[in-house]
């Protein structure tokens, strides 16, 4: 499967409309179409755009769902995917929209601890970081409880993920969900760890932010033989270097799962016109 080349979506146009920063997100979904044959569109920020003429995220939509057959879109606001798709003709997919969801680096997340661990199930997981305001988070978690996985929160206080959001899932699937702030203890006897980065562009204060960075810094010492270790990327400085040396760190590999996670959803996606 690796580096195959398909003409699957040959004839189709994929439009990426990024108004956020991306790397993964942005370039795996490309490799994923023109590996299926594909052709991709689109800007990597507003910059360029008729955005900073003053052009509304919908007529934007309006006009792109011309030009291509489907919508990746990564927009700084809550909602912004959900706004976009109920404007467009073409399907749209959420990139990320501001601090709340990213489903298909959830998509990619569950793939690689099931490949891993062999399954979601029972599986001891740490998440770890800024639960507040990452969307990576967010989504993951939900996922992980739908999947019957046993979810320890773990995060500075003032970063916890909200009330809402953790009771949803836990009654919704009956999940087993602890939340602390001992990253010490929170790793003991888990099977993986989930880290991210303090998302300081969603914070009001920088300096809070710079501080919980220093604070929040997982190190080989921390870590029980046998975790797997996964971060969305990108990595700041919560995940000391030295741990990429040891055999759970799992980061890099995750991240290249992206792609062939991704020609499933856009083949999926684009069925509709066929
Ligand atoms: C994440 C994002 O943009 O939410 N990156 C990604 O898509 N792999 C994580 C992050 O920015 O911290």
């Amino acid at each position: 499967m690796e580096n195959k080349q398909f003409d699957t979506l040959k004839d189709r146009i994929l439009a990426t409309l990024f108004f956020e920063a991306s790397t993964r997100t942005r370039l795996s979904f490309e490799t994923a179409m023109h590996r299926l044959g594909g052709k991709v569109l689109g800007f990597g920020s507003k910059e360029g755009t008729s955005v900073v003429k003053g052009e509304s995220l919908t007529d934007t939509v309006r006009v792109i769902e011309k030009y291509s057959d489907c919508i990746l879109i990564r927009h700084q606001l809550e909602g912004s995917a959900r706004l976009a798709a109920e404007v467009s003709n073409v399907p749209v997919i959420n990139g990320g929209d501001g601090g709340n969801q990213h489903p298909t680096q959830t998509l990619l997340d569950l793939y690689t601890i099931k490949k891993i661990r062999g399954s979601i199930e029972k599986q001891r997981i740490v998440l770890l970081g800024d639960l507040k305001h990452a969307r990576t988070m967010r989504s993951l978690y939900y996922a992980l409880c739908m999947y019957g996985a046993e979810v320890i929160l773990c995060s500075p206080p003032e970063l916890r993920m909200s009330r809402e959001t953790i009771q949803e899932a836990r009654t919704r699937f009956g999940a087993t969900v602890q939340e602390t702030s001992d990253v010490k203890k929170s790793l003991e006897n888990a099977d993986v760890v989930y880290v991210c980065r303090i998302q300081k562009e969603r914070f009001e204060d920088e300096l809070e932010a710079r501080r919980m960075q220093r604070e929040f810094r997982v190190t080989p010492e921390l870590l029980p033989e046998n975790i797997a270790i996964l971060h969305p990327l990108p990595r700041v400085n919560e995940i000391a270097h030295s741990v990429d040396e040891m055999s759970g760190a799992k980061y890099f590999e995750q991240a290249g799962n992206g792609v062939p996670v991704r020609m499933a959803v856009l083949k999926k996606v684009m069925a509709w016109k066929t």
